[in-house]
């Protein structure tokens, strides 16, 4: 299994404090958000991690993040020219992902849970973990049928027909390039994990597993407060 950290992106809903750095280098509580990320994967068993990075501040993340060594890892660097939707991780990272499987986590998602049981134990298809949440509209969002089995999952959805989001953790077999490749451009123009997912859905090929540990896509002011907020406590917590 290779991982795959996807930090490009322009941060735009975290203006001003993305004018001059990116978002995922930026302070969550006491370390920059990537390092949460990179934590998951490596907890979860992965060492091989491709980071995907706009070009403008690939010279911060080889500077922070080096080899990977002092993380336990190996870390190699894509540059992504445009954000062109999560899906391109796939078509940025064929290289690296050969003939594996691979775990793609997005950079400003940040997990408490291991995921080493659920990654271990993947064979084929494609996995999401779905979240129950407050604020679906937010989010990739799951409709399931009477038995709970998954049949769909609409992106931001205006009126929401289940509170569970998708996560930003997807699994995937070696077809994913071959399957982010065949995706047509959405309206905002970006190839959507979402559509790549609907496509393994209507093959019944892809697992949906509910999840209820602690989840947070830091990717505007409040989401941002809120983890930074959970990440202070628990260090209190944790120095008595
Ligand atoms: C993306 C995905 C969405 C998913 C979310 C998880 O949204 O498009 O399906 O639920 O990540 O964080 P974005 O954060 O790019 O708005």
């Amino acid at each position: 299994m290779k991982g795959i950290i996807l930090a490009g992106g322009k941060g735009t809903r975290l203006r001003p404090l993305t004018i001059i750095t990116c978002k995922q280098l930026l302070p969550v509580y006491d370390k920059p958000m990537i390092y949460y990320p990179i934590n998951t994967l490596v907890t979860s068993g992965i060492k091989d991690i491709l980071i995907i990075i706009a070009p403008e501040y690939s010279g911060h993340f080889l500077n922070l993040l080096g080899s990977g060594k002092e993380f336990g890892a190996r870390f190699s660097y894509a540059i992504q020219d445009e954000p062109r939707g999560l899906a391109d991780a796939f078509i940025v990272g064929e290289d690296f992902i050969d003939n594996d499987n691979v775990t793609l986590i997005l950079g400003d998602n940040i997990f408490e849970k291991d995921f080493s049981t659920e990654i271990g134990s993947f064979k084929s298809g494609g996995m999401v973990f779905a979240k129950k949440v407050s604020d679906p509209e937010r989010f990739g969002v799951v409709e399931f049928d009477k038995k709970m089995k998954a049949t769909k999952i609409v992106e931001k959805p205006k009126d929401p027909k289940s509170d569970y989001a998708v996560v930003g953790l997807y699994v995937y077999d070696k077809n994913v390039v071959k399957n982010a490749k065949n995706l047509k451009p959405s309206d905002r123009r970006e190839i959507e994990i979402t559509d790549l997912n609907n496509l393994y859905l209507k093959e019944d090929n892809l697992k949906v597993n509910i999840f209820d540990g602690i989840w947070e896509d830091a990717g505007d002011f409040d989401s941002l407060l809120r983890v930074s907020n959970y990440m202070a406590g628990k260090a209190a917590r944790i120095k008595g």
